[in-house]
């Protein structure tokens, strides 16, 4: 039996689900469950009735899903996967800020760790941010955004709201760079440009479509378009191809791997199913706080 044979098997045994962030190879997509971004992941773990959920994706996805499935066991099949933009932020940092606007509301990034999300009102992903700003906050909110700094410019810029800005930002999608886009413009000049909102204002001034991951691979699906130029990991083009045989992707810069997403392994996913090891847990008082934030972002998509 291969290996993704054995790994399918086990699942079965141990009633897990294995979800998959689109940033995964190509190998650990192709046998999960589902794939998705954080939102879509996010839901997804709210949903399923399995026993086990192996999460494969980096640490804070993990604890989203034990947040919302507190009563299941949590499994990332690398503990080292993190997030750095995640890490630019500490709790500590986030009540400093606080202090300084004592009556502003926090909106964080789903891209944090879980006792941030339990320090703010209400969460976003990067496919609702916008519409997050727009509705969860009243005319004269002063909003507090974190971590990431593009992301928030970006979400002022369509809502016209100001938002105090952290200077988080993604270490990948900041090497993306506006020549790069250029150069492949005019390398393909038939392409359409899909942005990730984690890049750059001047990446994303040059973007025909600005989406998160599963915001592409919706958007590719229904486009006429038969190139498109990828500014975000180039993870994802494994599943764009596969959903679009036909279509043609090119990653806008060759540097942008998100080395954290490749941590996870076909092998480790399997250790992860026989061990259920590394087990994500969550204290149950950030739990209940940091909840109420993804519940009220996730109130939002209905
Ligand atoms: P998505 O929610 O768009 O998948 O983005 C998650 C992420 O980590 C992007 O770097
Ligand atoms: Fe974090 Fe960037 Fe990796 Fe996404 S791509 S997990 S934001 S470091």
């Amino acid at each position: 039996m291969d290996l993704a044979e054995t790994i399918k098997k086990l699942k079965k045994e141990k009633n897990a689900v294995i979800l998959a962030h689109n940033y995964q190879r190509p190998e650990v997509q192709d046998i999960a469950d589902y794939v998705g971004d954080s939102l879509g992941l996010s839901i997804e773990a709210s949903k399923t009735d399995a026993d086990v959920i192996i999460f494969c994706g980096v640490y804070f996805m993990a604890e989203t899903a034990k947040i919302l499935s507190p009563g299941k066991k949590v499994v990332i099949p690398d503990k080292d996967a993190g997030c750095p933009m995640a890490d630019m932020i500490t709790v500590q940092e986030l009540r400093e800020l606080k202090k300084r606007y004592p009556g502003a509301k926090i909106l964080c990034y789903v891209n944090t760790f879980a006792d941030i999300k339990a320090e703010s009102d209400v969460c976003c992903s990067s496919s609702n941010a916008v519409m997050v700003v727009e509705k969860a906050f009243r005319e004269n909110d002063e909003i507090i955004f974190v971590p990431d700094k593009y992301l928030a410019d970006y979400a002022q810029k369509k809502t016209g709201k100001n938002l105090i800005l952290w200077n988080g930002y993604c270490p990948s999608h900041v090497k993306i760079l506006e020549e790069d886009i250029r150069k492949m413009k005019k390398a393909h000049p038939g392409a359409e440009v899909l942005v990730h909102p984690e890049c750059t204002a001047p990446v994303i001034s040059l973007a025909d479509e600005i989406l998160s991951t599963d915001g592409m691979v919706k958007y590719v699906k229904r486009s006429p378009a038969k190139e498109f130029i990828v500014a975000t990991e180039p993870g994802i083009i494994h599943r764009l191809k596969k959903e679009n045989p036909s279509k043609e992707f090119w990653p806008a810069s060759g540097i942008t791997e998100c080395l954290n997403m490749k941590l996870i392994t076909l092998d480790k996913v399997l250790r992860a199913l026989e061990t259920l090891q590394y087990e994500v847990d969550v204290p149950q008082k950030v739990i209940t706080k940091a909840k109420k934030s993804i519940d009220k972002m996730l109130k939002y998509q209905d």
